[in-house]
């Protein structure tokens, strides 16, 4: 039995990681969390007291992150500023977590020698054509697009450095966009979700041609779980389940499993510097680690998150007439 810190551990990816960990291992988790507008107390809810801690606290603050780092066997570091279109209207805090926060962290685990896995994303590659036959592959160099990307580029550099320079214990992956239960509507998938419950058009950026490679969260957490058990200190591994879809595809999907026309939404103002395609090549997670994913048919797990968000709106509720406002004050 081992005791994690999971750093952002009240947020979509993270919470759904809390879940998993508690459910398929007996280890215990404190959650290292400043519980910003993305996270959220709820998400935690139900799950066994004496297995998992909530602390409230920020990753940049040492004072906070010290003792924690220093009593976990691993850190699995999930905590970021994450949404591309906050990151266009106010940089700011994606520096201070996603750069700063992450150095502070790796600082503890230096001087702990504490076993770090740090979280990261596909979009630090930049992106691809749509008719490129190729895909991401842990050889692909950086070249991020936005400030969301360029500061998760630069914490996983950040990593990378003190791998080299202190001997941190450190992994890395970068995983493709993520589905699932407890992901903010502020989102693309919980955003069309949450709109067609509410009588409103769902909202596609440009024409709605950009590609994603979408993995349900659970099955990134399985990856994580394997990375920690089994991956090699120093090395990045990719996460993806092969689930290319592009924009408008997967909104169709979304009204036709709500029962309403397919063609029931709104093209709106384009994302600037949106990226076009990203896209997974997973061989080595799979072939040197052994890992596969659950989630094959992205049919039956979007009806299922459709189901969860029908079932949880006291969840989403409270967050959906500001984010609405958000949008709308940009055209989107
Ligand atoms: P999220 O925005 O839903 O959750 C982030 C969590 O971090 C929230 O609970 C928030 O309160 C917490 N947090 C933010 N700043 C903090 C700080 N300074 N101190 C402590 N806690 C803080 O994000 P998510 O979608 O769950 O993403 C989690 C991680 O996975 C991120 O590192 C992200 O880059 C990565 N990732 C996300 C995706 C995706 O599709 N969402 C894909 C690949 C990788
Ligand atoms: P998002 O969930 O913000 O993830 P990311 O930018 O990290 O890929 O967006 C996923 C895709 O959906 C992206 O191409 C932007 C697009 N999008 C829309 O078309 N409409 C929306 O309302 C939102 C939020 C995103």
């Amino acid at each position: 039995m081992s005791h994690l810190l999971v750093t952002g551990g009240a947020g979509f990816i993270g919470s759904n990681f809390v879940h998993h960990v508690l459910s398929h291992t007996d280890h215990t988790v404190t959650v290292l969390d400043k519980l910003t507008y993305a996270g959220n107390r709820a998400s935690l809810d139900g799950l066994p007291e004496e297995r998992v801690r909530l602390v409230v606290g920020d990753i940049t603050d040492t004072a906070v992150v010290d003792p924690l780092v220093a009593a976990a066997d691993a850190v699995v570091h999930y905590a970021a500023e994450s949404h591309n279109d906050n990151s266009l209207h106010d940089p700011r805090p994606f520096l201070d977590t996603n750069i700063i926060g992450t150095y502070t962290l790796l600082e503890s685990a230096r001087r702990h020698e504490t076993r770090f896995h740090h979280i990261s994303t596909d979009e630090v590659y930049g992106d691809l054509e749509l008719d490129d036959p190729d895909r991401f592959t842990e050889q692909t160099p950086y070249n991020p697009s936005s400030p969301y990307s360029s500061t998760k580029a630069g914490s996983d550099l950040l990593v990378r450095a003190w791998v080299r320079s202190f001997g941190v214990q450190a992994t890395i992956s970068n995983c493709s966009n993520n589905y699932g239960p407890y992901q903010h509507v502020e989102k693309f998938i919980p955003r069309q979700i949450t709109n067609v419950l509410r009588g409103i058009r769902p909202k596609l950026y440009g024409k709605g041609e950009n590609v994603r490679d979408w993995i349900h969260a659970d099955d990134h957490s399985s990856a994580v779980l394997t990375i920690l058990d089994k991956g090699v200190i120093g090395e990045t591994y990719l996460i993806g389940a092969d689930g290319e879809k592009d924009n408008k595809s997967v909104v169709e999907l979304i009204l036709q499993l709500t029962g309403r026309p397919t063609d029931a939404y709104d093209l709106v103002t384009d994302r600037p510097g949106h990226d076009l395609r990203y896209a997974i090549d997973s061989t080595k997670l799979r072939s040197e680690l052994g890992w596969t994913p659950t989630y094959g048919d992205f049919a039956s797990g979007l009806a299922a998150t459709i189901d969860w968000y029908r079932a949880n709106e006291a969840w989403w509720a409270p967050t959906k007439d500001g984010v609405e406002a958000f949008y709308a004050s940009k055209g989107q």
